[in-house]
C-alpha cells in the first residue's frame, strides 16, 4: 500500500464495503458452489439465481478484478483459489463467515457512530437484544455463527496445539466451546485427554450429532448452560477460546468467578485470545477489537488488562503461551 498516494489509500479504506458486500452476495447466491465444477457464464448463473443477468455480470467481472473469480475469453467465470474458500464443506470454507459478516455484521458497522458515542453494542439497538440472546432465537443464524467461528478460528486450532502441551492434563472444559471442533481436534491429537463441551442448549443439540460422528461421544460430555449461571465441575483444565473478548469486565468476572469455583486448586485456566500488542504493527486483534464493541459489547484485551482481571477472579497469570497465529493462550492457576 506504501507505493499509493495517500489520498488513494484512504479511498480504497473508505470504500472496503464495497468488496465486502460484493463477496456477501456472491456467498449469497452461492455462485461458487455453481461454479465449482466448471466455469459459467453470466447468463447460465443468472438462471440458476434468478438475477439480473447483466448485472449479475457486473459483479462477477468485480470479483474477478478482486482475484476471487476469474474471467476467461469467452467471459466465463471459474474460481480462484481464493474463490475456492466461498464454497460450501471445504477445509477452510469463509461462506459462513461471508453470510455472517455481509448481515448482522454489515447492518451493526453502519451503526459504529452510536457504539462511539455510547460505548454500547449497535447490535443491540438494531436487533433489540444481545447478540447470543438474538442468536438462541434465530436456529438459522445460529448455525451460520457457528460454522463462521470455525471459518475465523478455525485457522487458530492447529498453531495452538502445537504451541500448547496438553499431557499433564486429564480433562479439559471448552467453555463456550461452540460447535466443538477445537475440542474434537485436541482429543484427536491427544488420546489420553477426556473432554467437555459446555455451551448453551441450542449450540450442544447442534453439536451432538458431530460428536457422535467422530466416535468421541465416550471421551467427551456435552453439557448445556449458561456460565453466567454456573461452571460445571469435573474438569482440571477450563479452556475458553474467544470467550473473554465478547464479554465487558463485570461480565467476565462473574464467568471467572464461577471457573474459579468449579477448577481444583491445582487446575489450569487457559484463555485463548489475541492478546493486543503495543506499537502500531497491523493486528488483526485491534479490528476484531473494534467487533468486538459493535456486535457483542466486549473488548480484546493487553497483558496487563489479563493480569487484572485474572487478579480480581482470584487467578494469577502465570505465563502466556503465544503461537504461530495472532492468537495467545493466557494460562491461569488460583
Ligand atoms: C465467539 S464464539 C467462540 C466459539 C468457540 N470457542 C471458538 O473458539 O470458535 C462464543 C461462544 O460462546 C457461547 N456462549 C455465549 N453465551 C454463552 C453463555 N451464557 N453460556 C455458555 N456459552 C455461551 C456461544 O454460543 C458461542 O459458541
Amino acid at each position: 500500500m506504501s507505493n499509493v498516494p495517500p489520498p488513494a489509500q484512504l479511498a480504497q479504506l473508505m470504500f472496503g464495503f464495497w468488496a465486502s458486500q460484493a463477496v456477501y452476495v456472491a456467498a449469497k447466491l452461492d455462485l461458487a458452489g455453481l461454479i465449482k465444477d466448471g466455469s459459467k457464464n453470466a447468463d447460465e448463473l443468472a438462471q440458476a439465481t434468478s438475477t439480473h443477468a447483466h448485472s449479475l455480470y457486473r459483479l462477477l467481472r468485480m470479483l474477478a478484478s478482486l482475484g476471487v473469480l476469474a474471467e476467461d475469453s469467452a467471459s466465463r467465470f471459474s474460481l480462484t483459489a481464493v474463490g475456492q474458500c466461498l464454497r460450501e464443506n471445504v477445509p477452510g470454507s469463509q461462506r459462513a463467515l461471508a453470510l455472517m459478516a455481509g448481515e448482522e455484521h454489515y447492518q451493526s458497522w453502519g451503526d459504529l457512530m452510536y457504539s462511539i458515542q455510547t460505548g454500547l453494542p449497535a447490535f443491540d439497538k438494531l436487533y433489540g437484544q444481545p447478540i447470543f440472546d438474538w442468536l438462541s432465537q434465530h436456529p438459522e443464524q445460529a448455525a451460520i455463527f457457528d460454522q463462521a467461528m470455525v471459518s475465523v478460528h478455525g485457522r487458530e486450532t492447529a498453531a495452538m496445539l502445537d504451541a500448547y502441551d496438553f499431557k499433564g492434563i486429564k480433562t479439559l472444559a471448552d467453555v463456550g466451546g461452540g460447535n466443538g471442533s477445537l475440542l474434537m481436534a485436541t482429543l484427536q491429537r491427544n488420546p489420553h485427554l477426556r473432554g467437555m463441551l459446555y455451551d448453551l442448549p441450542g449450540v450442544i443439540e447442534r453439536a451432538t450429532p458431530q460428536f457422535e460422528a467422530a466416535g468421541l461421544t465416550s471421551r467427551c460430555r456435552l453439557i448445556s448452560g449458561s456460565f453466567f449461571e454456573a461452571i460445571p465441575t469435573g474438569a482440571d483444565a477450563y479452556l475458553m477460546r474467544h470467550i473473554i473478548h465478547d464479554w465487558t469486565d463485570e461480565q467476565c468476572l462473574t464467568i471467572l468467578r464461577h471457573i474459579h469455583k468449579a477448577m481444583p486448586a491445582d487446575g489450569r485456566l487457559l484463555v485463548v485470545e489475541s492478546v493486543i500488542p503495543p506499537g502500531n504493527d497491523p493486528f488483526f486483534g485491534k479490528q476484531l477489537d473494534l467487533n468486538m464493541l459493535v456486535i457483542p459489547g466486549g473488548q480484546e484485551r493487553t497483558a496487563a488488562e489479563y493480569e487484572q482481571l485474572f487478579a480480581a477472579a482470584g487467578f494469577k497469570l502465570a505465563r502466556i503461551v503465544p503461537t504461530t497465529t495472532e492468537i495467545s493462550i493466557v494460562e491461569g492457576v488460583k
